[in-house]
């Protein structure tokens, strides 16, 4: 059997989230984001949609909600270090402030490869929001403004993280040893 260590637990996701949420409704406040032009917050599938789903009922902004895919991981623990977009928006991004919501950044690749993608449709801001760093792992420099949590250089799982599409559903985040 897998071995699932606990590793950050539901509270001290849920209060990260929480001022996460407040350090980006007050970012935002000082910004043009409007009724009329809401901030677009871009979700990137699968890993970020819990992460997502709680932070957006945190923030106080009015906003719109985008999702795209991407693919840079098989079903292994290591990154192929290319990236294929999988499905995209059609939403203009021209003017829009456009925050995206990723779960880990690892090597940075994929990210690197969404922001080089979004500058040139020319959006008013790109900003990141990332819930769990490993940055002794970083290939690629990406400008990440929110980090939740910086962490080790630890395979995890939970709170949408996969191992070959499992574990998502679990409500803290863990350490997956797998059998030897
Ligand atoms: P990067 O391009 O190497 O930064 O890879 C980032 C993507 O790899 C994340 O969005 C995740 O989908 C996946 N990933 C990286 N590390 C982990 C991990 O520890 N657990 C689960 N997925 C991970
Ligand atoms: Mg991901």
């Amino acid at each position: 059997m897998s071995q699932i260590t606990s590793y950050i637990s539901q509270y001290d996701i849920q209060e990260k989230v929480e001022e996460l949420g407040k350090r980006i409704t007050d970012y935002y406040g000082e910004t043009s984001v409007s009724d009329t032009n809401p901030l677009m917050v871009l979700v990137i599938l699968k890993g970020s949609t819990i992460f997502f789903a709680d932070l957006v009922r945190r923030l106080k902004l009015p906003v719109t909600v985008e999702f795209i895919s991407i693919s840079s991981y098989g079903n292994d623990m290591e990154s192929s270090g290319e990236v294929r977009f999988e499905l995209d928006t059609r939403q203009p991004m021209t003017g829009r402030h456009v925050l995206i919501v990723e779960d880990i950044i690892d090597t940075g690749n994929s990210l690197n490869a969404v922001v080089n993608l979004l500058r040139g449709r020319n959006p008013e801001s790109l900003q990141i929001v990332c819930l769990l760093d490993k940055p002794s792992r970083r290939k690629t420099w990406v400008d990440v403004f929110w980090t939740g949590f910086k962490i080790e250089d630890k395979f995890v799982i939970g709170y949408g993280l996969d191992y070959a599409e499992r574990y998502r559903e679990l409500p803290y985040i863990g350490i997956l040893q797998l059998e030897q």
